[in-house]
């Protein structure tokens, strides 16, 4: 199942709010729909969030085609539709990293018609969705590595197809390791409070005839007690040049109990979820959500009304927490700011 896909000159969305209930795509003509989406989690995971705000910015360059007499005037209205995405949502660094890249073409482009600059700008939404794909798949590979004998492992969150251009980041490795047998059994556990374990993880696994099981966020601890998972894997949205990691809220409640029980955590992101720009976890924007979110499930209330709510979509989890983090390039070990630079300096 694809989670996106482009013809007709529109951007066609997988509609995750209504999985698993509904498999149903939503056609986005313009680039406010993929605002939208963006925003209501219509279409959510890191990497995906990047390669769908960068075919937003095509939808809004051919929306605005022809309206202007000259085409400084064209660029200038396609870098305002391109701030407008960026704005979406703050935490995933992969939506600023595909906005930027769609930036430095447009900066680029020496065609003068409005068909010229829309088909370079399209041509970099392809690649940058290809290359996510590749990276995908290279970085599923990488991490089935680091299982040597066959093992239970827990995720979180959703960090599969319906997040990515391909198989997934930490299910993309589970996917590789499970073909390799070297994972059992997968344990998701559901994801307060959209349940993207529960409703997308589950969804994915099971299609793909993998064990699983899910169980409630809240069931963690006593599953590794029980000593009946040794590994957990899990994605991230945007991880600082000293390895801390930002990722759905409750990941670094699962860091803290999988280091009291001995057990490795690993994160699994592509180079695009990698900001540069900060030293540490502490300068991540956490994304702060409705509160409608935790007082209701679907259209039942469940809690006060006026009641006061914190609901942060993110945590960071620090470093030290971190066994590997698997990438496109390689596994990354701790200390992570000299693997991280490493890596930085092979790739420039
Ligand atoms: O709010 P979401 O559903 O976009 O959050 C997604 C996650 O936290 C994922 O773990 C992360 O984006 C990695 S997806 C490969």
């Amino acid at each position: 199942m694809e989670a996106i896909y482009w013809s007709d000159d529109s951007l066609k969305i997988l509609n995750q709010t209504l999985l698993p209930i509904k498999v149903e795509y939503k056609i986005c003509t313009k680039w406010q729909d993929v605002e939208i989406a963006i925003k209501r989690l219509e279409v959510r995971g890191a990497p995906l969030i990047g390669v769908v705000a960068a075919y937003g910015v095509v939808l809004g360059a051919i929306q605005y085609k022809n309206d202007f007499n000259n085409s400084n005037d064209f660029k200038e209205k396609i870098r305002e539709v391109s701030y407008r995405l960026s704005q979406t949502r703050p935490t995933a660094v992969n939506l600023f990293w595909a906005i930027e890249k769609m930036i430095a073409v447009l900066n680029n482009i020496s065609e003068t018609t409005d068909a010229e600059i829309i088909l370079k700008l399209k041509q970099e939404a392809d690649k940058i969705f290809s290359d996510n794909k590749e990276s995908n798949e290279k970085l599923a590979l990488y991490g089935a590595e680091l299982f040597t004998k066959p093992v239970n492992v827990l995720t979180y969150c959703n960090t599969g197809t319906l997040a990515t251009a391909a198989c997934g980041t930490a299910l993309g490795v589970i996917r590789a390791a499970y073909d390799q047998k070297k994972i059992v059994k997968v344990y998701a556990a559901e994801t307060r409070p959209l349940l993207q374990g529960a409703r997308l993880t589950a969804f994915e696994l099971m299609q793909d005839k993998i064990d699983v099981t899910l169980i409630t966020d809240n069931m963690v601890g006593w599953l590794m007690k029980n000593k009946m998972v040794e590994a957990c894997i899990v994605g991230a949205d945007r991880i600082a040049a000293n390895g801390d990691t930002a990722n759905k809220i409750g990941t670094y409640t699962i860091a803290v109990l999988a280091k009291e029980h001995n057990i490795p955590f690993y994160v699994a992101a592509p180079l695009s979820t990698f900001d540069f720009t900060i030293s540490s976890g502490k300068d991540i924007v956490i994304e702060e959500r409705e509160k409608e979110e935790i007082i209701s499930f679907g259209s039942s209330i469940t809690a006060p009304l006026d009641v006061k709510v914190f609901n942060p979509a993110f945590d960071v989890t620090n470093s030290e927490l971190i066994s590997a983090i698997i990438t496109e390039k390689g596994i990354l070990k701790y200390p992570y700011s000299e693997s991280i630079s490493k890596i930085c300096r092979e790739e420039a």
